[in-house]
């Protein structure tokens, strides 16, 4: 199959849009990363998402909407309290929510689970997209699974190429993560998946937030997280990638010598810093993550995919907080490592 990759335009729209009507898959742009579509009513065309990526098939997929009132039809009860404070405060954009799920929504997309995941994302054509097709559309991130997600049409080409027939460029992500995912179907908001919506936030909208502890820890044997994709080995480069944490003057020092022992042991080492930090590593060779963990959000995903272009088979990386963001970047930090922390 040749994938063809056209900017947005109203033509470009129009046969992407007839394309989900038939069936077929179309990658585009949202504000987080680029996403995987189908028409997310059609058991067939969802099938053909998890084909293309090679995702198991037991990991459920976001249904998008553009407009708040393509949402009652896909739900089984009304949205919570919290649930509607949170759609007025943080949709549309990088915010999916769960509900428990109404029958017009295929056991392909929700991976048989009673629940069904919903965003209304914020970017302009991502919902030019959804209006086009006029249906709502099912889409995990664009990158074959296991692969770091994309933020540019470029990554989505590298992964998906001779797999689909269309990618949208709709030029690189603002946010560069993927959505904070966030259960709604008990009392008190559950983040299942940390994003640019942050924990702190969540708290002063609704009065209350719980973060599932799994978002910072590797799954114990046999434990069932409740997102599902928490189980996978995600965002992962080639290269083995350690990550030091610690504070910064230690971290470097000890960056430095994993990384001369790693060339001495004949690997092609490389280093992920804060743009700050650069100089401190000499001639070593180092990629900028930016000034913050914000910047990080934006840069981690494209400096993994560099790190793979490169060739590095050993990658050391700094860390930042915890905290607002900062949690969204540990969380994809660590699972890309594998959970590998070296504390100094
Ligand atoms: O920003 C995003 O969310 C991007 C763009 C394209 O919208 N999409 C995305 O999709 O990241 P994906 O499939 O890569 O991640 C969806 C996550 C997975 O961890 C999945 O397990 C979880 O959401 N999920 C989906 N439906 C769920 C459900 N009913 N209950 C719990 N978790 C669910
Ligand atoms: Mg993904």
């Amino acid at each position: 199959m040749q994938t063809e990759l056209l900017p947005v335009t109203p033509e470009s729209l129009a046969r992407a849009g007839s394309l989900i009507r038939a069936g077929a898959l179309v990658a585009f742009p949202t504000e987080t990363v680029y996403g995987l579509g189908a028409n997310a009513l059609d058991a067939d065309a969802v099938g053909r998402i998890f084909a293309a990526k090679g995702r198991p098939g037991d990991n459920p997929l976001i249904v998008h909407i553009s407009a708040p009132d393509q949402l009652p039809p896909l739900i089984a009860s009304d949205p919570s309290p919290a649930a509607k404070a949170l759609m007025a405060a943080c949709w549309p954009g990088p915010m999916t929510l769960i509900f428990p799920k109404s029958p017009a929504v295929p056991e392909a997309v929700t991976a048989g689970l009673s629940t069904v995941a919903v965003r209304y994302p914020g970017h302009p054509s991502a919902r030019a997209l959804i209006d086009a097709a006029r249906r709502p559309i099912a889409a995990p991130s664009a990158n074959r699974s296991g692969r770091p997600s994309p933020t540019t049409a470029r990554h989505v080409m590298e992964d998906m190429e001779g797999r689909i027939p269309l990618i949208l460029d709709g030029g690189p992500c603002a946010v560069g993560l993927e959505s904070t995912v966030i259960d709604v179907t008990g009392d008190t908001p559950r983040v299942l998946r940390p994003g640019g919506v942050t924990p702190e936030r969540i708290a002063e909208i609704c009065g209350g937030v719980a973060v599932d502890d799994a978002v910072l820890r590797p799954l114990k044997a046999g434990e069932r997280p409740r997102s599902p994709g928490m189980k996978y080995r995600h965002y992962a480069p080639t290269g083995a990638l350690t990550i030091v944490r610690g504070e910064p003057d230690a971290v470097i020092d000890r960056i430095r010598r994993l990384y001369d022992d790693a060339l001495e042991a004949g690997s092609r080492p490389l280093i992920l810093a804060l743009e700050g930090h650069i100089p401190a590593y000499g001639d070593r060779r180092a990629l900028s993550l930016g000034p913050d963990a914000a910047a990080m959000a934006h840069a981690i995903f494209a400096r993994l995919r560099d790190a793979d272009a490169l060739n590095a088979d050993a990658i050391f990386s700094e860390a930042t907080d915890a905290t607002g963001v900062g949690l969204a970047v540990m969380n994809r930090l660590e699972r890309a490592a594998g959970f590998h922390v070296v504390e100094v």
